[in-house]
């Protein structure tokens, strides 16, 4: 074996993916993944005597309380989980001398800007998950000086809740559907943010990365190219607000990540979120 890779939060939606891609493109690495049942990053001496006790060379943080309007409720546990969880990881990797990647959020930004977010560009989360996701990157930064940090957005894939099984669950239950329509993102499938992460790792690629399939849409737009796709036309679908919405947590208007960076220092090139969205429902 050449390297010892841990994925954490290796049991998520992210996480089996990229579990899969890593053992089938580094065939001669170990790929070890945990979750919640073998490690609680909210428990710091637990969290840097475990991962020191494996010695990896490099660890891939994805554990985190993703739900954006639970947190919003639970500020105490978002912070717990996605802030000080981040910073006992990021304590035991330094403590291996070992590489961080740790994922990140396009809702660090406000959405004010109407042209796709730099990774330069000032974070100024709207809600309780960004913010205390900000806080990861900010105790990675200061712990892992070497760190990766990948913001990625919109994600669907084979594991876990998400919007492509929702939207296809509603469309059997019901008539009408109403989704969001002042929202601006771009819809990212798991597996093709799997590989963006292994050619990054692969490059030794450093600071903040933006990741995200290429293209923009509004999620009643994601949601109509969902029904389309997948041949269901007996449901209507009727653009609302947010406001209609009345969720919790509030969510910037535009969130669209440039990828430029990317692009330039690994040459990939993240294709469309359309044809992404195409891939995976031929699969499903
Ligand atoms: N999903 C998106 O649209 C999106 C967008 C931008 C960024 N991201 C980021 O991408 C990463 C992966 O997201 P995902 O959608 O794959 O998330 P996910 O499906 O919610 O997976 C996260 C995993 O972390 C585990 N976990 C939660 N608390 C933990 C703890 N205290 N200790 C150890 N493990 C814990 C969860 O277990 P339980 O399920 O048992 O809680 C789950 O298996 C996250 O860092 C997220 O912030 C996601």
């Amino acid at each position: 074996m050449d390297r010892k890779i841990l994925v954490i939060g290796a049991k998520g939606m992210l996480g089996r993916d990229l579990v899969t891609v890593l053992q089938a493109d580094l065939p001669k690495d170990e790929v070890v993944g945990w979750d919640i049942e073998e490690i609680d990053i909210q428990k710091e001496e637990e969290t840097v005597t475990k991962v020191e006790k494996l010695r990896p060379d490099i660890v891939i943080h994805l554990a985190a309380y993703t739900d954006v309007d639970a947190c919003e409720l639970d500020e105490g546990k978002a912070f717990a989980v996605n802030a000080q969880g981040t910073e006992h990881v990021a304590v035991a990797v330094s403590r291996c001398r070992a590489k961080m990647v740790y994922l990140s959020t396009d809702y660090v930004f406000d959405g004010n800007k109407r042209e796709p977010y730099l990774e330069s560009d000032s974070p100024h989360p709207l809600n309780v998950y960004g913010r205390s996701k900000l806080q990861g990157e900010q105790h990675v930064q200061a712990w892992a000086k070497e760190a990766l940090i990948i913001r990625t957005q919109w994600l669907y894939g084979r594991y876990g809740k998400n919007f492509v099984g929702s939207i296809l669950r509603q469309a059997r239950e019901k008539k009408v559907l109403s989704i969001v329509n002042d929202q601006i993102g771009s819809p990212t499938y798991a597996a093709d943010l799997s590989k963006a992460i292994f050619v990054l790792i692969q490059a030794n690629a450093c600071g903040i990365f933006h990741v995200a399939n290429s293209g923009l849409c509004t999620w009643c737009a994601f949601g109509q190219t969902i029904l389309k796709l997948s041949g269901v036309n007996r449901v209507k679908v009727i653009p609302i607000s947010s406001g209609e919405l009345g969720r919790p947590a509030a969510r910037p208007s535009y969130s669209v990540l440039s990828c430029q960076k990317l692009k330039k220092e690994t040459g990939l090139t993240m294709r469309p979120w359309s044809e992404a969205l195409k891939d995976y429902l031929s699969f499903k």
